[in-house]
């Protein structure tokens, strides 16, 4: 796992609880890696998965909450530092289309090792969207998070419903998502 990641989750538990719990976090946490995190750098997933874990264990949330919840938390930071990827947008779908094609080939690109998962898409209607995602990480949550992160950002709603799949061996994921008007700014 790229240090970017590592990085967003100690803004995200600085922002929401401070920097002494994740001082207590990474002292209590059993990591592989000795040095600090860096964003080029690359990391073990299990290092992820291990302060993730210990966090939970110490904010008393569940391991999916927390991780739904720093999704939505990581969208509009990667926004902000990758404008180029988001600005040409005015609505959540056609943004969603390019994460394939567009985004993650790039972030390949500039992050040696970056290991991004694959989406496929389906386009339905107009306003509905499924995804299909596929990634030996499984991280599920993590997507639905970005996507309310995404719904946010565009100030449309995105309903979303998550449906486990297998095919020859091979677990994925679709999303079914339903999008509704752009909501009226109050001035
Ligand atoms: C500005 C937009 C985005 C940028 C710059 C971006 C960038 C990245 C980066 C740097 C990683 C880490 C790869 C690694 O550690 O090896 C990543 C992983 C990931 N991205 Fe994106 N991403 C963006 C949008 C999205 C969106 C909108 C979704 C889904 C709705 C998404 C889904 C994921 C998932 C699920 C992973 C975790 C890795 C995995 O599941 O295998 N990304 N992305």
């Amino acid at each position: 796992m790229k240090g970017v990641v590592f990085n967003l989750f100690e803004q995200f538990v600085v922002e929401n609880w401070g920097e002494e719990i994740y001082e207590q976090i990474l002292d209590e946490t059993t990591l592989e890696t000795t040095e600090p995190f860096v964003g080029p750098g690359t990391y073990p997933d299990g290092d992820f998965l291990a302060l993730v874990v210990k966090a939970t264990e110490k904010l008393n949330v569940t391991v999916p909450d927390a991780v739904r919840a720093f999704g939505k938390f990581c969208f509009p930071k990667l926004a902000d530092v990758f404008p180029n990827f988001v600005n040409m947008h005015t609505h959540p779908k056609a943004f969603l289309k390019t994460i394939d094609s567009v985004i993650h080939v790039e972030v390949r690109k500039l992050f040696k090792d970056a290991q991004t998962p694959s989406f496929r898409y389906e386009d339905p209607s107009p306003e509905q969207l499924v995804l299909i995602y596929e990634s030996p990480r499984k991280f599920y949550e993590f997507v639905e998070g970005l996507l309310d992160g995404v719904s946010d950002y565009f100030k449309t709603p995105i309903q979303h419903s998550r449906t486990i799949c297998t095919e020859n061996g091979q677990e994925f994921a679709r999303f079914e998502l339903t999008f509704g008007e752009l909501e009226p700014t109050h001035s």
